[in-house]
Parts: structure tokens; C-alpha cells; sequence
């Protein structure tokens, strides 16, 4: 279980967040959504440990994060699948994904064949290099490479952005798979709505560093929410 409550964060002197609180709990997608530039990125970076918060308490497993340095998280299980990618172009995809294995203590540092079998595309590929690759097989590379971290929680930073349509019909059948083996918490950023909605059992909306709404997909009120979303 993720507990971020009441975090505030700074880049200088300008606050990116305000108060936020957000949680999410293991074989459940909690979904963030919002416009460009209303600090889910910084959220985000906030629980991975990336970017400091400055106030407020991150609890991951009973524990308490708030301070600690992104690869002791990484190595408690939080895996980060940034926006835009960030695959090594020059590696090829299998080195790539055994950047992975850094978090992985020696005897577990092996491609496991569930990762062939979610992503078929990444052994066809395995010896290309990265920047060779759509934009769409990168982002299947970015998640996964953060699934051989074996993480128990998953952060995906707007997964779909920029993708094709058929590549984000097959990141949204693994996000489903994922979500059915219960084991794993997913945080979700996502503009595209129908994507979150589809996936999402949990909400939350920000808008200029803050959450303004939150609760069940199940009984979210799309309007409200859409209102939030357009610019
Ligand atoms: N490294 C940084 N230095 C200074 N300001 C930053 C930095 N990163 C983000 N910001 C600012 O913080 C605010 C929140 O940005 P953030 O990237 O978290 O938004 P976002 O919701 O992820 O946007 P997008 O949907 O475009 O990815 C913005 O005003 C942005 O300009
Ligand atoms: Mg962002």
C-alpha cells in the first residue's frame, strides 16, 4: 500500500505542489489525471524520489519514504515507467531491459518468459537497437524493462501519449493482465480519458499542483471530471 498525504514540492522557489494526497493499494490502477503542466510528473517523481518533497509523508509498506533516495525505492519495489520513454538508444532492447536487473539481487537477474509472453514484439527485436524501435515497441520496452524490476508498484507516466492505436490496445491488455494477477499497485497518469477510465478503479484529478477530485471510477462523474481535462 502507497500513502503520499499532504505533499508540498518546490523547484526554487515555485511550488509544484500543494498539499497532495494519494494512495493506492496492490490489484488496484489508481488513475491521475489532468492537463500539461498541473505537477502529476512531480507527484510522481515525488513517491520514486527523483524530486524531494518538501513537506508532507510518503508511506510505502508501513515505511516511511518521504526522504529516501530513488534506487533504495526502487530496490523496495516502486519501478517507474517515465514519460516519454527514456530507453537507451544506443543499447540494444535486451540490454535495455537488463538495466532492469541493477535492482535484483545476482541469482534473480534473468529475463523472466512472462515478459516474452506479454510483450512478444521485445524477443522478436531483442538484439536491435532501442532508438531503431517505434515509438510504441519503446514504450513496451520502457514497461518492460520497470516489470523485471518485479515491483509492487508500478508507476506508468502517460503511457499512451504520443503511441498508435495498436500499440495502446496492446499496452492496455498487459495493464489488464497486470491488474488481474492482484499483486501489484498500479499508478496511472493518464490524459487520455476512455484509457483511464477503462483501466481505472481509483481517481484522482489535479489541477495546478493540487488533487481537486478524487474517489471510485465506478461512481465518478464524467462531466466534472472532462471539465478538468480540456483545455
Ligand atoms: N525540473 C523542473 N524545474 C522547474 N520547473 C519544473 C520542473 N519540472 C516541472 N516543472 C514545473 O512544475 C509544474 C508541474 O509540471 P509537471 O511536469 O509535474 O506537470 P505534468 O502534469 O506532468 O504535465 P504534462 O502533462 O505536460 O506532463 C509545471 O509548471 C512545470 O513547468
Ligand atoms: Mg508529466
Amino acid at each position: 500500500m502507497l500513502e503520499a498525504k499532504n505533499i508540498d514540492l518546490f523547484y526554487g522557489a515555485s511550488q509544484a505542489l500543494e498539499n497532495v494526497s494519494l494512495s493506492a493499494a496492490p490489484g488496484e490502477i489508481t488513475c491521475v489525471l489532468g492537463r500539461n503542466g498541473v505537477g502529476k510528473t512531480s507527484l510522481m517523481q515525488s513517491i520514486t524520489g527523483r524530486h524531494i518533497a518538501k513537506r508532507g509523508e510518503i508511506l510505502w509498506e508501513g515505511k516511511d519514504i518521504t526522504k529516501m533516495p530513488a534506487a533504495d525505492r526502487a530496490r523496495r519495489g516502486i519501478a517507474y515507467v517515465p514519460q516519454g520513454r527514456q530507453i537507451f538508444s544506443q543499447l540494444t532492447v535486451l540490454e535495455n531491459m537488463k538495466t532492469g536487473f541493477a535492482v535484483l539481487p545476482r541469482q534473480e537477474r534473468k529475463i523472466p518468459s512472462e515478459i516474452y509472453d506479454l510483450f512478444p514484439i521485445l524477443k522478436k527485436m531483442q538484439h536491435r537497437r532501442g532508438g531503431d524501435l517505434s515509438g510504441g515497441q519503446q514504450q513496451q520496452l520502457s514497461i518492460a524493462r520497470a516489470l523485471i524490476m518485479k515491483p509492487r508498484l508500478l508507476i506508468l507516466d502517460e503511457p499512451t501519449e504520443g503511441i498508435q492505436p495498436s500499440i495502446i490496445k496492446d499496452i492496455h491488455n498487459v495493464i489488464t493482465i497486470l491488474k488481474r494477477q492482484g499483486e501489484m499497485a498500479i499508478l496511472l497518469v493518464e490524459q487520455y480519458f476512455e484509457f483511464a477510465r477503462d483501466l481505472g478503479d481509483r481517481y484522482a484529478v489535479m489541477d495546478r499542483g493540487e488533487v481537486v477530485l478524487s474517489g471510485d471510477i465506478e461512481s465518478m462523474n464524467e462531466t466534472e471530471v472532462r471539465k478538468f481535462l480540456t483545455v
